[in-house]
Protein backbone atom coordinates (compact mmCIF):
# COMPACT_ATOMS: atom_id res chain seq x y z
CA UNK A 1 0.00 0.00 0.00
CA UNK A 2 0.94 3.37 -0.12
CA UNK A 3 2.79 3.58 2.95
CA UNK A 4 5.02 0.80 2.94
CA UNK A 5 2.55 -0.89 5.80
CA UNK A 6 0.85 -4.09 4.99
CA UNK A 7 -2.90 -4.33 5.57
CA UNK A 8 -3.05 -4.92 9.21
CA UNK A 9 -5.98 -2.81 11.62
CA UNK A 10 -2.92 -0.92 13.22
CA UNK A 11 -1.94 0.17 9.31
CA UNK A 12 -5.04 1.67 8.66
CA UNK A 13 -5.20 4.13 11.87
CA UNK A 14 -1.21 3.98 11.33
CA UNK A 15 -1.93 5.77 7.93
CA UNK A 16 -4.27 8.73 9.30
CA UNK A 17 -1.72 9.43 11.61
CA UNK A 18 -0.91 13.25 11.22
CA UNK A 19 2.68 12.64 10.45
CA UNK A 20 2.13 10.85 7.49
CA UNK A 21 -1.33 12.81 6.41
CA UNK A 22 1.30 16.42 6.45
CA UNK A 23 4.03 14.23 4.89
CA UNK A 24 1.61 13.90 1.80
CA UNK A 25 0.25 17.54 2.30
CA UNK A 26 -3.00 16.38 3.49
CA UNK A 27 -5.25 18.19 6.13
CA UNK A 28 -4.17 17.49 9.81
CA UNK A 29 -6.38 17.29 13.23
CA UNK A 30 -3.12 19.06 14.53
CA UNK A 31 0.88 19.75 13.45
CA UNK A 32 2.81 16.99 13.88
CA UNK A 33 5.82 17.02 15.92
CA UNK A 34 9.04 15.51 16.46
CA UNK A 35 12.46 15.94 17.47
CA UNK A 36 15.61 15.09 15.71
CA UNK A 37 17.84 13.73 18.09
CA UNK A 38 14.93 13.50 20.11
CA UNK A 39 16.24 9.93 21.64
CA UNK A 40 19.51 10.57 23.25
CA UNK A 41 21.75 12.51 25.72
CA UNK A 42 19.31 14.61 26.72
CA UNK A 43 17.37 12.13 28.86
CA UNK A 44 18.54 11.12 32.02
CA UNK A 45 16.93 7.25 31.24
CA UNK A 46 19.27 7.11 27.85
CA UNK A 47 22.50 8.44 29.85
CA UNK A 48 21.54 5.17 31.94
CA UNK A 49 21.02 2.63 29.55
CA UNK A 50 23.90 4.02 27.93
CA UNK A 51 26.67 3.90 30.82
CA UNK A 52 28.35 1.10 29.98
CA UNK A 53 27.42 0.31 26.66
CA UNK A 54 29.53 1.88 23.85
CA UNK A 55 27.75 3.48 21.33
CA UNK A 56 28.29 1.41 17.98
CA UNK A 57 27.63 -1.27 20.40
CA UNK A 58 24.18 -0.38 21.23
CA UNK A 59 23.58 0.18 17.53
CA UNK A 60 23.79 -3.41 17.06
CA UNK A 61 21.85 -4.66 20.12
CA UNK A 62 17.98 -5.05 19.13
CA UNK A 63 16.98 -4.67 22.91
CA UNK A 64 19.10 -1.11 23.08
CA UNK A 65 17.40 0.20 20.10
CA UNK A 66 13.93 -0.69 20.87
CA UNK A 67 14.72 0.84 24.28
CA UNK A 68 16.39 4.10 23.39
CA UNK A 69 13.74 4.85 20.30
CA UNK A 70 10.88 4.27 22.59
CA UNK A 71 11.81 6.62 25.23
CA UNK A 72 11.21 9.89 24.26
CA UNK A 73 8.06 8.33 22.93
CA UNK A 74 6.78 7.67 26.47
CA UNK A 75 7.78 10.96 27.71
CA UNK A 76 6.48 13.27 24.88
CA UNK A 77 3.15 13.25 23.04
CA UNK A 78 5.62 13.18 19.57
CA UNK A 79 3.41 12.46 16.68
CA UNK A 80 6.86 9.61 15.28
CA UNK A 81 9.48 8.15 16.33
CA UNK A 82 12.56 7.72 14.77
CA UNK A 83 15.00 4.76 14.92
CA UNK A 84 17.98 4.81 16.78
CA UNK A 85 21.14 4.26 15.34
CA UNK A 86 24.09 6.65 13.76
CA UNK A 87 24.95 7.51 10.10
CA UNK A 88 27.54 5.62 10.49
CA UNK A 89 26.27 2.52 11.20
CA UNK A 90 26.25 0.60 7.37
CA UNK A 91 29.60 1.74 7.13
CA UNK A 92 30.71 -0.09 10.32
CA UNK A 93 28.86 -2.98 9.07
CA UNK A 94 30.68 -2.88 5.49
CA UNK A 95 33.99 -3.87 8.14
CA UNK A 96 34.91 0.33 7.26
CA UNK A 97 37.16 0.88 10.84
CA UNK A 98 35.63 3.58 12.79
CA UNK A 99 34.41 4.33 16.08
CA UNK A 100 31.86 7.28 17.70
CA UNK A 101 33.60 8.98 19.97
CA UNK A 102 31.42 10.64 22.47
CA UNK A 103 31.71 14.70 22.17
CA UNK A 104 33.54 14.17 19.06
CA UNK A 105 31.30 12.00 16.56
CA UNK A 106 32.11 9.55 13.99
CA UNK A 107 36.07 8.99 13.88
CA UNK A 108 37.25 6.20 11.04
CA UNK A 109 41.01 4.99 12.03
CA UNK A 110 42.54 4.94 7.88
CA UNK A 111 40.74 7.97 5.81
CA UNK A 112 39.69 7.09 2.65
CA UNK A 113 41.40 9.05 -0.04
CA UNK A 114 42.52 7.31 -3.31
CA UNK A 115 40.22 5.05 -5.82
CA UNK A 116 41.98 1.96 -4.19
CA UNK A 117 40.93 2.87 -0.61
CA UNK A 118 37.21 3.62 -2.58
CA UNK A 119 37.17 0.88 -4.21
CA UNK A 120 37.27 -1.51 -1.06
CA UNK A 121 34.15 0.04 -0.09
CA UNK A 122 31.65 -3.32 -0.71
CA UNK A 123 28.07 -3.48 -0.95
CA UNK A 124 25.76 -3.44 2.28
CA UNK A 125 24.03 -6.63 2.22
CA UNK A 126 20.59 -6.96 4.49
CA UNK A 127 22.70 -9.70 6.12
CA UNK A 128 25.21 -7.13 7.75
CA UNK A 129 22.00 -5.38 9.87
CA UNK A 130 20.17 -8.66 11.13
CA UNK A 131 19.89 -6.11 14.35
CA UNK A 132 17.97 -3.41 11.86
CA UNK A 133 15.54 -5.97 10.77
CA UNK A 134 14.96 -7.35 14.23
CA UNK A 135 14.81 -4.25 16.02
CA UNK A 136 12.50 -2.07 13.75
CA UNK A 137 9.95 -5.12 13.74
CA UNK A 138 9.81 -4.99 17.27
CA UNK A 139 9.28 -1.00 17.13
CA UNK A 140 6.39 -1.04 14.72
CA UNK A 141 4.50 -3.68 16.94
CA UNK A 142 5.13 -1.13 19.99
CA UNK A 143 4.65 1.69 18.18
CA UNK A 144 1.37 0.73 17.35
CA UNK A 145 -0.74 3.77 15.36
CA UNK A 146 2.62 6.20 16.04
CA UNK A 147 5.01 5.58 12.82
CA UNK A 148 8.66 5.15 12.95
CA UNK A 149 11.11 7.20 10.52
CA UNK A 150 13.99 5.10 9.47
CA UNK A 151 17.16 7.48 8.26
CA UNK A 152 20.30 7.10 6.52
CA UNK A 153 23.06 9.84 5.96
CA UNK A 154 23.42 11.86 3.13
CA UNK A 155 26.52 10.82 0.54
CA UNK A 156 28.19 14.21 0.99
CA UNK A 157 27.79 13.67 5.06
CA UNK A 158 29.17 10.19 5.11
CA UNK A 159 32.04 11.11 1.93
CA UNK A 160 33.27 13.91 4.73
CA UNK A 161 33.24 11.43 7.57
CA UNK A 162 35.25 9.15 5.50
CA UNK A 163 37.63 11.33 3.92
CA UNK A 164 38.23 13.78 6.44
CA UNK A 165 38.56 10.75 9.27
CA UNK A 166 36.28 12.70 11.27
CA UNK A 167 34.56 15.69 12.21
CA UNK A 168 35.05 18.53 9.91
CA UNK A 169 34.96 22.28 10.00
CA UNK A 170 35.86 23.00 6.10
CA UNK A 171 35.77 19.61 4.61
CA UNK A 172 38.90 20.92 2.74
CA UNK A 173 39.95 16.92 1.95
CA UNK A 174 36.60 16.15 0.98
CA UNK A 175 36.11 19.10 -1.51
CA UNK A 176 39.57 18.82 -3.26
CA UNK A 177 38.24 15.36 -4.40
CA UNK A 178 34.98 16.44 -5.35
CA UNK A 179 36.73 19.48 -7.17
CA UNK A 180 39.99 17.98 -8.25
CA UNK A 181 39.12 14.36 -9.04
CA UNK A 182 36.01 13.83 -10.11
CA UNK A 183 35.70 10.59 -11.70
CA UNK A 184 37.34 9.45 -8.06
CA UNK A 185 34.52 11.38 -6.44
CA UNK A 186 31.97 9.61 -8.36
CA UNK A 187 32.91 6.83 -7.63
CA UNK A 188 33.12 7.38 -3.87
CA UNK A 189 29.37 9.00 -4.16
CA UNK A 190 28.26 5.98 -6.30
CA UNK A 191 29.05 3.29 -3.84
CA UNK A 192 28.27 5.70 -0.81
CA UNK A 193 24.83 6.45 -2.43
CA UNK A 194 24.05 2.00 -2.85
CA UNK A 195 24.82 1.82 1.01
CA UNK A 196 22.56 4.67 1.70
CA UNK A 197 20.02 3.21 -0.32
CA UNK A 198 20.11 -0.25 0.96
CA UNK A 199 20.47 0.72 4.44
CA UNK A 200 16.96 2.52 4.36
CA UNK A 201 15.53 -0.34 2.40
CA UNK A 202 16.12 -2.66 5.05
CA UNK A 203 14.24 -0.17 7.39
CA UNK A 204 11.32 0.19 5.00
CA UNK A 205 11.29 -3.61 4.29
CA UNK A 206 10.88 -4.26 8.40
CA UNK A 207 7.90 -1.81 8.65
CA UNK A 208 9.46 1.92 8.75
CA UNK A 209 6.56 4.09 7.29
CA UNK A 210 8.98 7.18 6.66
CA UNK A 211 12.59 7.79 6.27
CA UNK A 212 14.66 11.02 6.33
CA UNK A 213 18.19 11.41 4.42
CA UNK A 214 20.14 13.46 7.06
CA UNK A 215 23.19 15.41 4.65
CA UNK A 216 23.77 17.62 7.23
CA UNK A 217 26.78 18.87 6.51
CA UNK A 218 25.69 19.81 2.51
CA UNK A 219 25.23 23.24 3.27
CA UNK A 220 29.25 23.73 2.58
CA UNK A 221 28.65 23.48 -0.83
CA UNK A 222 27.86 25.90 -3.23
CA UNK A 223 24.71 25.61 -5.11
CA UNK A 224 26.53 24.95 -8.04
CA UNK A 225 28.83 22.32 -6.48
CA UNK A 226 26.04 20.74 -5.11
CA UNK A 227 24.25 20.53 -8.65
CA UNK A 228 27.47 18.76 -10.34
CA UNK A 229 28.91 17.15 -7.36
CA UNK A 230 25.57 15.53 -5.01
CA UNK A 231 22.46 16.31 -6.38
CA UNK A 232 22.35 13.37 -9.13
CA UNK A 233 23.48 10.83 -6.39
CA UNK A 234 20.53 11.77 -4.14
CA UNK A 235 18.39 12.65 -6.81
CA UNK A 236 19.21 8.52 -7.62
CA UNK A 237 18.85 7.77 -4.09
CA UNK A 238 15.13 9.48 -3.46
CA UNK A 239 13.99 7.50 -7.26
CA UNK A 240 14.24 4.74 -6.22
CA UNK A 241 13.07 4.83 -2.81
CA UNK A 242 10.07 6.28 -4.85
CA UNK A 243 9.46 2.28 -5.75
CA UNK A 244 8.97 1.87 -1.47
CA UNK A 245 6.10 4.12 -1.64
CA UNK A 246 6.99 5.71 2.04
CA UNK A 247 7.65 9.72 2.06
CA UNK A 248 10.78 11.15 2.02
CA UNK A 249 12.12 13.66 4.24
CA UNK A 250 15.58 15.48 2.86
CA UNK A 251 17.52 17.41 5.50
CA UNK A 252 20.40 19.68 5.86
CA UNK A 253 22.25 22.13 8.12
CA UNK A 254 22.61 25.77 6.97
CA UNK A 255 21.11 25.10 3.03
CA UNK A 256 19.30 28.16 2.47
CA UNK A 257 20.75 28.61 -0.73
CA UNK A 258 20.31 24.82 -1.71
CA UNK A 259 16.77 24.38 -0.31
CA UNK A 260 15.12 24.34 -4.37
CA UNK A 261 17.57 21.92 -4.58
CA UNK A 262 17.28 19.64 -1.98
CA UNK A 263 13.53 19.15 -3.26
CA UNK A 264 15.10 18.76 -6.63
CA UNK A 265 16.53 15.94 -5.48
CA UNK A 266 12.91 13.85 -5.18
CA UNK A 267 12.13 14.52 -1.27
CA UNK A 268 8.62 14.73 -0.62
CA UNK A 269 9.37 17.12 2.75
CA UNK A 270 12.68 19.10 2.90
CA UNK A 271 13.32 20.21 6.52
CA UNK A 272 14.45 23.33 7.39
CA UNK A 273 17.28 24.41 9.70
CA UNK A 274 16.60 27.76 11.63
CA UNK A 275 18.41 30.50 9.58
CA UNK A 276 15.53 30.76 6.43
CA UNK A 277 11.56 31.33 7.95
CA UNK A 278 9.39 29.01 6.53
CA UNK A 279 7.49 31.18 4.53
CA UNK A 280 10.88 32.03 2.93
CA UNK A 281 11.51 28.38 2.27
CA UNK A 282 8.21 27.82 0.67
CA UNK A 283 9.44 30.24 -1.84
CA UNK A 284 12.56 28.00 -2.27
CA UNK A 285 10.77 24.60 -2.78
CA UNK A 286 8.95 23.75 -5.64
CA UNK A 287 5.07 23.28 -5.01
CA UNK A 288 4.32 19.96 -4.22
CA UNK A 289 6.78 20.01 -1.36
CA UNK A 290 5.80 19.91 2.08
CA UNK A 291 8.55 21.59 5.06
CA UNK A 292 9.68 20.32 8.53
CA UNK A 293 11.22 22.67 11.09
CA UNK A 294 12.29 25.10 12.37
CA UNK A 295 12.64 26.40 15.85
CA UNK A 296 16.37 27.19 16.97
CA UNK A 297 17.24 24.62 19.27
CA UNK A 298 18.76 26.85 21.63
CA UNK A 299 15.28 28.98 22.34
CA UNK A 300 14.80 25.99 24.45
CA UNK A 301 17.27 27.71 27.04
CA UNK A 302 15.18 30.90 27.56
CA UNK A 303 12.08 31.96 29.31
CA UNK A 304 9.40 29.84 28.24
CA UNK A 305 7.77 33.45 27.24
CA UNK A 306 10.49 33.55 24.46
CA UNK A 307 10.39 29.56 23.31
CA UNK A 308 5.81 30.26 23.10
CA UNK A 309 6.41 33.09 20.85
CA UNK A 310 8.61 31.92 18.51
CA UNK A 311 7.16 28.68 18.39
CA UNK A 312 3.67 30.93 17.21
CA UNK A 313 6.06 32.27 14.64
CA UNK A 314 6.87 29.24 12.79
CA UNK A 315 3.63 27.76 13.38
CA UNK A 316 2.40 31.11 11.31
CA UNK A 317 4.85 31.22 9.20
CA UNK A 318 4.37 27.53 8.09
CA UNK A 319 1.22 28.60 6.43
CA UNK A 320 2.85 29.40 3.63
CA UNK A 321 4.01 25.75 2.84
CA UNK A 322 1.60 22.96 1.64
CA UNK A 323 2.00 20.92 4.69
CA UNK A 324 3.99 21.19 7.53
CA UNK A 325 5.67 19.17 10.34
CA UNK A 326 6.81 20.79 13.73
CA UNK A 327 11.14 19.95 14.38
CA UNK A 328 13.59 21.84 15.59
CA UNK A 329 16.01 23.21 13.02
CA UNK A 330 18.59 20.77 14.19
CA UNK A 331 18.78 18.24 16.84
CA UNK A 332 17.92 18.63 20.55
CA UNK A 333 21.27 20.07 22.53
CA UNK A 334 22.48 17.55 24.79
CA UNK A 335 21.61 19.78 27.68
CA UNK A 336 18.45 20.33 26.96
CA UNK A 337 15.30 20.16 29.65
CA UNK A 338 13.16 17.30 28.50
CA UNK A 339 10.19 19.03 30.25
CA UNK A 340 10.72 21.80 28.18
CA UNK A 341 10.15 19.16 25.00
CA UNK A 342 7.30 18.10 26.55
CA UNK A 343 5.70 21.34 27.24
CA UNK A 344 6.78 22.67 23.66
CA UNK A 345 5.24 19.12 22.42
CA UNK A 346 1.46 20.03 23.89
CA UNK A 347 2.25 23.38 22.96
CA UNK A 348 2.17 22.80 19.20
CA UNK A 349 -0.91 20.26 19.58
CA UNK A 350 -2.87 22.84 21.50
CA UNK A 351 -2.06 26.01 19.15
CA UNK A 352 -2.59 24.22 16.20
CA UNK A 353 -5.97 21.77 16.88
CA UNK A 354 -8.60 21.97 14.15
O1 LIG B 1 16.89 10.82 18.15
C1 LIG B 1 17.60 10.66 17.12
O2 LIG B 1 17.73 11.54 16.25
C2 LIG B 1 18.14 9.27 16.92
C3 LIG B 1 19.34 8.90 16.52
C4 LIG B 1 20.47 9.58 15.76
C5 LIG B 1 21.80 9.55 16.23
N1 LIG B 1 22.59 10.04 15.25
C6 LIG B 1 22.25 9.03 17.54
C7 LIG B 1 23.50 9.54 18.11
C8 LIG B 1 20.46 10.16 14.51
C9 LIG B 1 19.30 10.47 13.59
C10 LIG B 1 21.83 10.45 14.20
C11 LIG B 1 22.24 11.01 12.90
C12 LIG B 1 23.58 11.59 12.78
N2 LIG B 1 24.77 11.14 13.27
C13 LIG B 1 23.85 12.72 11.97
C14 LIG B 1 22.81 13.46 11.18
C15 LIG B 1 21.97 14.27 12.06
C16 LIG B 1 22.53 15.59 12.49
O3 LIG B 1 22.54 15.82 13.71
O4 LIG B 1 22.88 16.38 11.61
C17 LIG B 1 25.22 12.98 12.03
C18 LIG B 1 25.96 14.11 11.37
C19 LIG B 1 25.80 11.96 12.86
C20 LIG B 1 27.24 11.79 13.22
C21 LIG B 1 27.36 11.88 14.69
N3 LIG B 1 27.16 10.82 15.56
C22 LIG B 1 27.59 13.03 15.48
C23 LIG B 1 27.87 14.42 14.93
C24 LIG B 1 27.52 12.64 16.82
C25 LIG B 1 27.58 13.51 18.05
C26 LIG B 1 28.93 13.59 18.64
C27 LIG B 1 28.87 14.10 20.06
O5 LIG B 1 28.98 13.28 20.97
O6 LIG B 1 28.67 15.31 20.21
C28 LIG B 1 27.27 11.26 16.84
C29 LIG B 1 27.07 10.44 18.04
C30 LIG B 1 25.64 10.16 18.35
N4 LIG B 1 24.70 9.74 17.46
C31 LIG B 1 25.04 10.23 19.64
C32 LIG B 1 23.71 9.84 19.50
C33 LIG B 1 22.67 9.70 20.57
C34 LIG B 1 25.76 10.62 20.90
C35 LIG B 1 26.53 9.43 21.35
C36 LIG B 1 26.55 9.33 22.81
O7 LIG B 1 25.47 9.21 23.42
O8 LIG B 1 27.66 9.33 23.37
Amino acid sequence: DRLGRRGTINGVTLQDSPFLRACQRLPVSHTPVWFMRQAGRSLPEYRRVRADVPMLEACARPDMIVEITMQPVRRYEVDAAIYFSDIVVPLKAIGVDLDIKSGVGPVVAEPIRDLDAIKRLRDLEPDDIPFVTEAVGELVGELADRPLIGFAGGPFTLASYLIEGGPSKNHEHTKAMMYGEPDVWAELMQRLSAITLEFLRVQVAAGASAVQLFDSWVGALSPEDYRAGVLPYTKWIFAKLGELNVPRIHFGVGTGELLGLLGEAGADVVGVDWRVPLDRAAQRVQAGTALQGNLDPATLFAPWEVVAERTRDVLSRARAAEGHIFNLGHGVLPTTDPDKLARLTDFVHQETAR
